[in-house]
């Protein structure tokens, strides 16, 4: 998964258009919204997006280091941006190049030894301080910036504008909670984005706020263990995920809410209650299990078993019947055997996800997992792996199908590839095509699918709810 974010504006383009940056995104979806705040950061030191990385002067990879193959990428774009760097020099025109994001976190200097074009390095804790860091490297230094800073970035970064957010459409990501302590054995992000921190309830309403003024209607809540958040609320209460839901629930113009990533051990009462009161809370729920096997989830250190995993689904679904699931799963765990990969697929079959992502296990350096004897050979990850993700894409069609007929409500997000069409957004974050009389951009609309494509749904129209809320704040002049 890799996205250019460029926002397309800055409140000053005269200085835009001397300066400007391009921003390669890899990995999660947090770090597609850090690279936005980067890009707002560096908005406000007069850089100005550009797609096209040969016009950049600035070039900042923010960068994934989940698995293997996600942080070697990094380094085959660093050799053509090498070359970039070199034509550009011909010209007289001078390129920075800044690696950030998990790759830079966990790997910082060696970065700079394997690939000599990188100017600078920055971890995700001190984004803030990217300006400051651009102009130190401007006069001359080299610079890796990754200490876990004591302050907290988002006091520092600037809020996103509102003229930058109405640019990027009706959906946003809003980063609630980072870094994790849970400490799963393959997983490198306790050390790269570092120990749980969550971020105050007053700063996630504020951001939220704007968001829904600036036209934003559905906001997905961010955080490499979501469900863990917690706050202190007004009064000095103790808040959890669910009792934050139900706040940023009354934010008028909110009208579709989502969160991810969660740890099952992390869903409490509360927030399985935000799931059967608030119609704002989207019927979708991505709640990794990474494997079926009670032997193998031991040695994840996941801290719960396939059956509590299992019973856990069957509340949430209790509470709240349409829901949809959606997973990760890793085949090829050191030391499991065909039994227990019998048992993921098993799982699997039992849950019935309408999505999923399935991986290879890669070794992460530094993780205990890496460390241990029985790693399973590459064609044995790879037979599995082709295994498990025939029945997921099964299922994924399964649910697809299961929908034609039926009338959902749909969030119309940008114009369809062909002309004519729009594209907007299911419940169940399936891309749903309809003829561009059903609304305009920003409206829930009813539609009926008509049919099930291999990566969408189509639809037909039924009846417009306009968003008549959300036009009032954003006209109330918030700003
Ligand atoms: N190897 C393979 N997959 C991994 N994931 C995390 N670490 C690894 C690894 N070392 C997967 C997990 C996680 C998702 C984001 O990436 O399934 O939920
Ligand atoms: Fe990684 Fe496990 Fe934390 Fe998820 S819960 S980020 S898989 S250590």
């Amino acid at each position: 998964m890799e996205q250019n974010v460029t926002p397309e504006i800055t409140e000053n383009p005269s200085r835009a258009a001397a300066k400007k940056v391009f921003v390669k995104t890899y990995g999660c979806q947090m770090n597609v919204y850090d690279s936005q705040r980067m890009a707002d950061a560096l908005a406000s030191e007069g850089y100005g997006p550009t797609e096209h990385i040969e016009d950049a002067d600035l070039v900042l990879l923010n960068t994934c280091h989940i698995r293997e193959k996600a942080a070697e990428k990094v380094y085959s774009e660093l050799g053509r941006i090498r070359l970039l760097k070199e034509e550009r020099a011909k010209k007289g025109w001078n390129t920075v190049i800044g690696v950030a994001g998990c790759v830079a976190q966990a790997e910082g200097q060696e970065i700079l030894r394997r690939a000599p074009v990188v100017d600078l390095v920055i971890g995700p804790q001190t984004y803030h301080r990217l300006p400051d860091v651009v102009q130190r490297v401007k006069s001359g230094e080299k610079i890796v910036e990754t200490e876990h800073a004591i302050e907290d970035k988002f006091e520092y970064l600037p809020a996103p504008q509102a003229t930058i957010v109405r640019k990027r459409g009706v959906t946003a990501f809003l980063t609630v909670q980072e870094g994790c302590d849970k400490f799963c054995t393959f997983c490198v992000v306790p050390y790269t984005r570092g120990a749980e921190v969550s971020r105050a309830v007053a700063q996630i309403v504020a951001e939220a706020e704007r968001l829904a003024a600036s036209g934003v209607r559905e906001v997905t809540l961010l955080g490499q263990n979501v469900n863990a958040w917690h706050g202190e609320g007004p009064g000095g209460i103790e808040w959890g995920l669910g009792r934050l839901l139900f706040r940023l629930a009354e934010i008028p113009g909110l009208d579709r809410l989502r969160y991810t990533t969660s740890h099952p051990r992390d869903m409490d009462d509360e927030l399985i209650a935000a799931h059967r009161d608030l119609p704002e809370l989207m019927p979708y729920l991505h709640l990794p299990v990474q494997a079926g096997s009670n032997r193998i989830l031991k040695a994840m250190n996941r801290r719960h078993t396939a059956d509590e995993y299992l019973r856990l689904i069957d509340r949430i679904r209790v509470a709240r019947p349409d829901i949809a699931m959606s997973g990760d799963f890793i085949v090829g765990f050191p030391g499991e055997t065909e039994e227990d990969f019998e048992d993921t697929m098993r799982i699997v079959r039992e849950v019935g996800y309408a999505q999923a992502f399935s991986f290879k296990y890669s070794p992460r350096p530094g993780t205990p997992g890496a460390e241990l004897s029985e790693q399973v050979p590459e064609e044995v990850k790879g037979e599995r792996l082709h295994r498990l993700q025939a029945l997921l894409h099964e299922q994924q069609r399964a649910f697809a199908e299961s929908l034609v007929g039926s009338t959902i409500e749909l969030l119309l997000e940008k114009p369809g590839r062909q002309s004519g069409q729009l594209v907007g957004r299911s419940p169940w974050l399936q891309p749903v095509i309809v003829d561009e009389s059903a609304g305009e951009i920003g409206d829930i609309v009813d539609v009926r699918i008509t049919k099930a494509g291999s990566n969408s749904l189509f639809s037909e129209p039924v009846s417009v709810r306009p968003a008549a809320a959300q036009a009032t704040l954003a006209e109330g002049g918030r700003f």
